[in-house]
């Protein structure tokens, strides 16, 4: 029978440091994170093999006594918690187990000199073997070096990734401290080449925000700033056409502490719910600031994740700040898209013999608009005799110089509107920004709790089998308060009576089906106002024109200020592009003047 012992140092801190230095990048967090600690204003970061065979990390800060030093690599020796107190922490560490973990997985050596101190001490630590301390060079702060990771624990070493990968996994590391730490100099030299340069420079959080993020994101971001009581939200977020195929540029931060908490980064997708095509995700850099005593950092060994004491209240905070940040671009479908618009154009007149690529543009403009139907209304623009075409062509100057999506002028295929505005052209995808349109509606009608219902004259009958019929008339309520009036018309049939007003002209039994559908599909765990929110979004997607109608000019002019006045009407439903935005300017390019 084997008895009961306690561990031990050596395997305990090697059992530790499965946890808290798994692989380099955890180390370089830990290290550079205590450097930072001490006060460091120049960080400087050197890898071998990914770190896998070295890592280095100097810095600047206050430095360590030679008392210090075996603390410093004994398990829970820390100096951070003077009083005991873990619940007003303001330094990353406070656990005291970092260097105890690495110096009992690899070959550390820490070389010190404290601010008061004469000189320099050095003390290295071999798999746990502590040697004795010994006078060394150093002008100021501490570096340590740490060779070798892993080398005695073989299990551990069979998880590393490739040196590139490691490598890869650093720099991300590094840049998610820098992004918190503007005023610091960060420095990383990978394989003997210099990686990452980031120096603080006047404008220190901007320029930093734009060195990590990218001048992409500079230009199709959003800022957020929101308060509630002593709870703060501030950072950037890109707009909704500008989209991320993982949740890695997604930098959330908490008291500047980094973390990868699995709630706040399900507020961020959820903030973007219906803005974001599947698998597409946001690029964020948020700061939430939170009063101590609100929020437990001790619960993860990395400290990578939070406990909240109210997280529906940092829940609501976050969603409040994000919609409106978001609110504030979601007219607009970003400068990205029309660069790209610009580029593929370009590629295209690359490719073909033509003189201009726009000549194919703009007579076909031209064209429609003279073959767009007549309409009947007081629409100014719908004019006919040559007469009023001098009048006509200033009322289009007129509107092109006063609303942001100008002044129709054409509708290219039955497909895309053509309109003039004061800088330039939109192209606007009829389909996409009216179903957005109609979507949005029906969201705030059903909000307001009055959908606008129309009586159908002759009452749809549709028949979908026994089970599916049940399955809907259970949700009748629901439906109801959508405005989709429907009823047992016996025999696995459906009598659909009223249908809201926005879809009257909707093909009502497709639409029953597709409903029937959602019903079907697993939507556990989705809140009411979620799943609402998706029966809105199949129902708009019924209710907007289809590509492939005919608009008149007064139609075309009419969906134009719709978009302008609903909110989130630069994506529609499936996160795609409503229209896209091109310059003069652009057009210059183009005809390359
Ligand atoms: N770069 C550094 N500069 C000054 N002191 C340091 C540095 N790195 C570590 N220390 C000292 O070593 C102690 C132990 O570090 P660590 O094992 O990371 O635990 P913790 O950071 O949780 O205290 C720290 O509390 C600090 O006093
Ligand atoms: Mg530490």
């Amino acid at each position: 029978m084997p008895v009961i012992r306690a561990l031990p140092d050596q395997l305990i801190n090697q059992i530790a440091a499965g946890e808290v230095v798994e692989r380099p990048a955890a180390a370089v967090k830990e290290l550079v994170e205590n450097a930072l600690d001490a006060g460091a204003k120049k960080i400087f970061v050197t890898l071998r093999d990914g770190g896998l065979s070295e890592i280095i990390v100097s810095d600047d800060g206050v430095g360590m006594t030679a008392d210090d030093l075996p603390r410093a690599v004994a398990r829970h020796a820390t100096s951070k918690l003077p009083h005991d107190d873990l619940v007003h922490i303001h330094s990353f560490g406070f656990r005291g187990e970092a260097l105890a973990s690495l110096a009992s997985v690899s070959r550390v050596s820490l070389i010190s000199r404290h601010d008061d101190a004469e000189q320099a001490y050095q003390l290295n630590v071999h798999g746990g073997e502590v040697g004795r301390i010994q006078p060394a060079a150093r002008a100021k702060g501490t570096r340590v070096e740490v060779r070798d990771l892993f080398y005695n624990a073989p299990a551990r070493q069979k998880f590393m990734k490739t040196p590139r990968a490691e490598g890869d996994a650093v720099r991300e590391q590094l840049q998610r401290l820098a992004l918190a730490w503007p005023h610091v100099h960060f420095q990383l030299t990978e394989e003997g080449r210099k990686a990452v340069e980031l120096i603080p420079g006047r404008e220190a959080y901007s320029q930093r925000l734009a060195e990590v993020m990218g001048h992409d994101f500079m230009a199709n971001k959003t800022d957020v700033h929101c308060e509630q009581g002593a709870m703060r939200l501030r950072g950037s977020i890109s707009v909704p056409s500008f989209q991320a195929h993982s949740t890695r540029h997604q930098f959330l931060y908490v008291n500047n502490r980094p973390v990868r908490d699995k709630l706040l980064m399900a507020v961020l997708r959820a903030a973007y719910a219906d803005l974001l095509p599947q698998g597409k995700h946001p690029y964020a850099v948020l700061f939430l600031d939170l009063p101590p005593d609100d929020v437990d950092v001790n619960v993860h060994p990395t400290k990578a994740e939070v406990r909240l004491r109210d997280a529906a209240a940092v829940r609501a905070l976050m969603i409040e700040g994000l919609r409106s940040a978001l609110h504030t671009v979601s007219h607009t479908t970003g400068d990205n898209l029309t660069q790209h618009a610009v580029q593929s154009l370009r590629a295209r007149h690359a490719a073909s013999a033509m003189p201009t690529v726009l000549r194919d543009y703009m007579p076909q403009t031209m064209a429609f608009e003279g073959a767009a139907p007549r309409v009947r209304s007081h629409d100014p623009l719908a004019g006919g005799d040559d007469q009023h075409d001098a009048a006509q062509s200033e009322v289009r100057e007129n509107i092109s110089q006063h609303f942001p999506l100008g002044a129709a002028v054409a509708q290219l295929h039955n497909r895309y509107i053509i309109s003039q505005t004061a800088e330039g052209f939109v192209m606007v995808d009829q389909h996409a920004a009216h179903e957005r349109i109609v979507y949005e509606q029906l969201k705030q009608h059903m909000l307001e709790g009055h959908v606008a219902r129309q009586m159908l004259l002759l009452p749809a009958i549709v028949e979908v089998g026994e089970q599916t019929a049940n399955a809907l008339l259970e949700h009748a309520e629901v439906f109801g308060k959508l405005g989709l009036v429907m009823d047992s018309f016996g025999f696995g049939s459906l009598v659909v009576r009223e249908v809201p007003a926005l879809l009257q002209h909707a093909d009502i039994p497709a639409l029953v089906r597709q409903l029937a559908d959602e019903l079907h599909h697993d939507h556990a765990g989705e809140a009411l106002r979620e799943r609402l929110d998706h029966l809105c979004a199949t129902m708009a997607c019924h209710g907007s024109v289809r590509s492939g109608r005919a608009l008149n000019v007064a139609e075309m002019n009419a969906l134009l200020r719709q978009i302008e006045t609903t909110p989130n009407t630069g994506a529609c439903n499936h996160g795609r592009p409503t229209h896209i935005t091109l310059s003069l300017n652009d057009l210059d390019k183009l005809f390359e003047r």
